[in-house]
């Protein structure tokens, strides 16, 4: 196993739209097991292939207390969203401290498809929901922080822009 260099905004790479998973070999198994290793390096509780430069459709998700439950989904898709709720959201991808309030759906229902080749359908709530919702941007190539307001994004870029100066 290896860890992945983790891309951090503005890199352009993280605006890239990931390519369906069309078939789970080694390669595949071998990148899942690296973004596990990576995520949990980071102390990260879901990582999205686009943010280590792998623009598939896949992430890697573990929202337990004890970093216990991995969930890996290839090719994920929300089929139905219940509910709103406002939970601050950090990305391992935006530095500068930028933790903040973003309106996600409370509750979902998620298709796609595990690491056997089969369909998994998952339904989750609270966290668990803002941490799909998270990944499946990151797929699309949307970041959190694109949900906040132009004066809240321009203060987060120059927080990042100061501390890469230094
Ligand atoms: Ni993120």
């Amino acid at each position: 196993m290896a860890l992945l260099e983790i891309l951090k905004f503005p890199d352009p790479r993280l605006r890239t739209k990931a390519k369906p998973v069309e078939k789970v070999d080694d390669e595949l198994r071998r990148i899942v097991d690296d973004m596990y290793e990576t995520m949990y390096d980071a102390r990260g509780v879901g990582l999205a292939g686009t943010q280590v430069n792998i623009h598939k459709q896949i992430f890697t998700m573990d929202v337990s207390e004890k970093g216990d439950e991995r969930i890996c989904v290839l090719n994920p898709e929300i089929i139905h969203k219940e509910g709103i709720q406002y939970e601050a959201e950090g990305c391992l991808s935006v530095g500068g401290g930028a933790f903040d309030k973003v309106e996600r759906a409370l509750k979902l229902r998620m298709r796609g498809m595990g690491l056997d080749g089969k369909t998994i359908e998952l339904e989750a709530e609270g966290l668990m929901a803002v941490c799909i919702q998270h990944e499946i941007d990151h797929l699309n190539g949307i970041l959190f922080i694109d949900h906040l307001s132009r004066l809240k994004q321009d203060r987060i870029r120059k927080k990042i822009d100061k501390s890469n100066r230094t």
